[in-house]
């Protein structure tokens, strides 16, 4: 019997309507369209507005756009996974939530959580699961509606955020397609440069922290910069290395949406062409977990059975790694 291994067979993608453009953060914090554009690659992010929903919104509708588009019964979806970390409430499971809207009234469900690196890390865990045998249905969803603990007066982190969810079914594959390696890392000691300090079990919200404004996330960019540049190109080429991939193997790099200077210099660090290089910072901003799923999303259309994709994502923990991945289908 040949080896099972875990593909991507289906995609689906939800980003909300209304559109924060650079022009219009111009007139709620001092910066511009020309530093954004320049220092990010951002031009315009999405944001979820309406009261009352959360991350599981966005879930729902990715995942049901996936549903509509593949014919997928939703009774028969074994596993969902929300890969986020923003999840809709404490202490009750947006997956759950996701999966009972949807229909996936067979199916069990949980949140992982690993900041900008989940989706990444959940491809390893759904792939597991099928690898094994154990399970032959696995949605697998990235969403983060970040703009409910993003401060819009700090010019540090309000241009780079923004909401979206993206998709993907995982299954059982038998002619060697889908995941094929992964080199998944974690730093604690990485955790000061990036979080939101209030509201977690460490230190609850008090009436004095939410009037300074200690729920919202706090980065310092430039350590989180540096970090990112050398930790997602290292995992990116020692993943190439240890499969003998050259730049000419590669059909393309999806790399975590954080900033296109950190994903520019991922490429050039593995030696790969811009048009090898999935990008769409320019849209939709950083959304955390829904970076690499809004990217299949996005280039669907163009990925071809066989492609070898190098997956790549840092974020905050710290938290990084890279998956070597081959395509399964032509859509
Ligand atoms: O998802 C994973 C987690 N996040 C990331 O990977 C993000 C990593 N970090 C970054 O993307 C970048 O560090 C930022 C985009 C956040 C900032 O870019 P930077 O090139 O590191 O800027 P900086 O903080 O070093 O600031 C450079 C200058 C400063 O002015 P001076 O001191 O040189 O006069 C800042 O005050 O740019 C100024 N500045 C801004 N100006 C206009 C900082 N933010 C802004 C802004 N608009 N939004």
């Amino acid at each position: 019997m040949s080896k099972i291994t875990a593909a991507i067979t289906a995609v689906g993608g939800y980003v909300p309507d209304f559109v924060l453009s650079n022009k219009v953060l111009e007139t709620m914090v001092e910066t511009n369209d020309e530093w954004i554009t320049s220092r990010t690659g951002i031009k315009e992010r999405r944001i979820l507005k309406e009261e009352g929903k959360g991350t599981s919104f966005l879930a729902i509708k990715a995942a049901e756009d996936l549903i509509q588009k593949k014919g997928l019964d939703p009774k028969e979806i074994e596993l969902v996974i929300v890969c986020t970390a923003s999840p809709d409430m404490k202490a009750a499971s947006t997956a759950a939530y996701t999966a009972t809207q949807i229909g996936a009234v067979n199916a069990f469900s949980y949140d992982l959580e690993a900041a900008c690196s989940s989706f990444l890390f959940g491809m390893s865990t759904a792939a597991a699961y099928i690898e094994s045998g154990r399970y032959k249905k696995i949605l697998l969803i990235g969403a983060d509606k970040n703009s409910s603990f993003i401060n819009y007066k700090d010019r540090a982190t309000c241009i780079i955020f923004g909401d979206g969810a993206g998709a993907v079914l995982f299954e059982p594959n038998e002619d060697g397609l889908g995941l094929q390696d992964e080199l998944l890392r974690s730093n604690g000691e990485g955790r000061e440069f990036l979080q939101a300090t209030y509201g977690g079990s460490s230190y609850p919200i008090t009436k004095d922290t939410f009037e300074e404004g200690k729920h919202y996330v706090f980065q310092d960019g430039k350590t989180v910069f540096k970090n990112a540049v050398f930790n997602m190109a290292d995992v990116a080429e020692k993943i190439m290395d240890r499969n003998q991939l050259t730049n000419d193997d590669i059909a393309w790099l999806a790399a975590h949406q954080a900033n296109k200077r950190i994903i520019d210099a991922t490429a050039n660090r593995i030696n790969l062409e811009e048009n090898k290089v999935m990008m769409n910072i320019q849209r939709y901003g950083n959304t955390t977990s829904a970076t690499l799923p809004l990217l299949l999303f996005d280039y669907e259309s163009q990925l071809k059975k066989g492609d070898k994709i190098i997956f790549a994502a840092f974020g905050g923990g710290f938290t990084w790694g890279s998956i070597y991945f081959k395509w399964a289908y032509n859509s």
